[in-house]
C-alpha cells in the first residue's frame, strides 16, 4: 500500500515544526518547569508557540540553570509582549526594560528597588490604568535562607468562591493604590494625596484563556467602591483569606540561574523575609499589559 505524499509531508512538517516541550509540574496549584531549553540562543517560532501554550495553561514558567545577559533576558520577554520601559531610572540595568529587585546597598543606597524582607501579597501595577501582564525575574544573587517567591492561583481562588460571594462581588471594583509603606494599614481611611492609585473590576477575565481570576490583593487593594468601609473591609478580608490558601499556592526557593516568569492577569504573588546580612539581586522585566475587564 502506498501511502499518500500529503500524508509523509504532514508528519515531516509538524516534527520539524518542534519536538514537544518537556515539562515538569511545579505545585498542583500552579506552575510549569520548562527542562531542556537554553534561553541564551534566539529561540525557534514554534517553540515559543509552545512556551505561550505553556504559560497559559500553568500561569508561572520556570527554567532553572541558566546564564542570561540583559539582552538574552529582553529577547525572551519579547516572546510574550513588549517589555515595559522602567519608570525609576535609580534601580535599572542598562536596557530600559530592565530593573533590579536588591537589597545590595552603594554608598548607603540600595540598587534595586522592593529590597527588604517580607512583601504581603499582590499584583504587579494593580495601581495603574494597564498593569503589566507579566513579570519575570532572573536570580543573580540569592540568600542561603528566605527570600522566596510564593505565587497564588487567583483563577481557582476564583472558582472555589461560595455563590453568595460571587454574587457580592460580581460586577463590583475596589481602589488599588501604590503606597508599600502604608497601603494596607490605610484600608478604608483616606489614601494620602498623590498616591498613585486606579479602580479595577474585582473579577477580571484572562484576555487568552477566558477564565475568570479573583484580582484583589492585601498589599494594595484599599476599598471596594460603593460600599461602606465595614463591608468593604469584611469582604475584602474575607476575600484576602480566601486566596492566600496554602492549597492556591506555590513556593518558590531561589537557585542563581532561575528565570521565572508570571502572569498578573491570574496570579498574584508574595515574597518571604531574608537577612539583611545576606544579599539577594534579581533582574526584573514587565511585558506591557491590558486595562483588566
Ligand atoms: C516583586 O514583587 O516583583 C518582587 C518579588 C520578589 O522579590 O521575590
Amino acid at each position: 500500500m502506498t501511502i499518500p505524499r500529503q500524508a509523509i509531508f504532514a508528519d515531516c512538517s509538524s516534527k520539524s515544526a518542534a519536538p514537544p516541550l518537556a515539562t515538569r509540574p511545579l505545585s498542583a496549584a500552579l506552575g510549569l518547569e520548562i527542562l531542556d531549553v537554553d534561553l541564551s540562543d534566539p529561540l525557534p517560532p514554534a517553540v515559543i508557540a509552545q512556551l505561550r501554550e505553556a504559560w497559559y495553561e500553568g500561569l508561572i514558567l520556570l527554567l532553572r540553570d541558566q546564564n542570561l545577559a540583559e539582552e538574552d533576558q529582553v529577547r525572551f520577554a519579547e516572546c510574550f509582549g513588549p517589555p515595559a520601559k522602567t519608570i525609576n531610572v535609580n534601580n535599572t540595568g542598562r536596557h530600559p526594560a530592565v530593573m533590579l529587585i536588591s537589597n545590595i546597598r552603594k554608598d548607603g543606597k540600595p540598587i534595586g528597588a522592593l529590597p527588604d524582607g517580607e512583601m504581603q501579597f499582590h499584583t504587579d501595577q494593580c495601581y495603574i490604568e494597564k498593569p503589566a501582564a507579566a513579570s519575570m525575574l532572573y536570580a543573580i544573587e540569592v540568600p542561603s535562607v528566605g527570600g522566596n517567591t510564593l505565587f497564588a492561583n487567583a483563577y481557582l481562588a476564583y472558582e472555589t468562591l461560595p455563590a453568595e460571594i460571587k454574587r457580592r462581588i460580581e460586577g463590583r471594583k475596589a481602589v488599588n493604590a501604590y503606597d508599600y509603606e502604608n497601603a494596607s494599614t490605610l484600608r478604608g481611611t483616606r489614601l494620602r494625596e498623590g498616591v498613585p492609585q486606579y479602580s479595577h473590576p474585582l473579577v477580571r477575565t484572562h484576555p487568552a484563556t477566558g477564565r475568570k481570576a479573583l484580582y484583589v490583593n492585601r498589599l494594595m487593594t484599599i476599598a471596594i467602591e460603593d460600599l461602606p468601609q465595614a463591608q468593604s473591609d469584611e469582604l475584602l478580608n474575607l476575600l484576602f483569606d480566601h486566596q492566600e490558601q496554602r492549597r492556591f499556592i506555590y513556593e518558590h526557593f531561589w537557585r542563581v540561574g532561575d528565570i521565572l516568569m508570571w502572569d498578573n492577569r491570574c496570579t498574584l504573588h508574595a515574597r518571604t523575609d531574608f537577612s539583611s546580612a545576606e544579599r539577594r539581586l534579581m533582574r526584573r522585566i514587565t511585558i506591557l499589559g491590558e486595562k483588566p475587564e
